[in-house]
């Protein structure tokens, strides 16, 4: 499906989750960067319409499916950018940012209600496929490195991973020196 069509959204989650006959996980990887330096609106429509218009279309129809169901996972791969500005493409890093803050908002949600809903938060460094762009990339993952990071932070139901694992660190500095960025 296209997750900017939002409107199309619940009823294809619906019939996929009839059609598989239910559903226990729902892993949201959907998303698009765009280099944007003369800060053209439509580029950075376009990336609000994916990570953020799409992403809480299909997180809001799960958590509700979920809470129907009396049990679940979320898993979204939102990224360490969300964690930092970006100078060429600001929507990119700011749509990861609503992400990483709108899966607190939703933890906040289950401890209240005490609902059995998992949600993993997956932040990863840079890997190797088609959305990076720009100059000084480093620690690139190989994509089957990454796969298996996010597929056994996914098993053992854990709140947030960064993948690969040193991206850590650097959230770490960041935290403690967000000047240095
Ligand atoms: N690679 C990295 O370094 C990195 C780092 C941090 C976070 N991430 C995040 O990881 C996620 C997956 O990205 P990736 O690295 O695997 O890059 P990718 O190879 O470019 O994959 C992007 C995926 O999003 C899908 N997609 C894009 N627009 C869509 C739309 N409107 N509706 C439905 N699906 C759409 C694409 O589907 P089609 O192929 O059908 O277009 C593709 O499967 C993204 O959310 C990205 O922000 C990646």
């Amino acid at each position: 499906m296209d997750v900017q069509q939002t409107d199309k959204i619940e009823q294809i989650c619906e019939d996929l989750s009839q059609i598989i006959g239910g559903l226990d996980l729902m892993i949201i990887s959907a998303g698009i960067g765009h280099l944007n330096k003369n800060l053209d609106f439509e580029i950075s429509h376009d990336v609000v319409k994916t990570n953020v218009g799409g992403f809480t279309c299909v997180a809001n129809w799960s958590m509700n499916y979920f809470q129907k169901q009396g049990y679940g996972h979320l898993a979204n791969i939102s990224s360490i950018a969300g964690l930092l500005g970006n100078g060429i493409a600001p929507s990119y890093n700011a749509t990861k940012a609503y992400q990483i803050n709108y899966f607190n908002g939703l933890r906040k949600k289950v401890k209240k209600l005490k609902l059995r809903i998992a949600l993993t938060d997956i932040r990863p460094g840079f890997v190797d496929t088609t959305i990076l762009k720009g100059n000084g990339l480093f620690w690139i993952a190989p994509v089957d490195k990454a796969a298996k990071q996010i597929y056994a932070a996914i098993r053992k139901k854990k709140k947030r991973v960064y993948v690969t694992k040193r991206w850590a660190l650097i959230a770490l500095i960041i935290r403690l020196k967000p000047s240095l960025f």
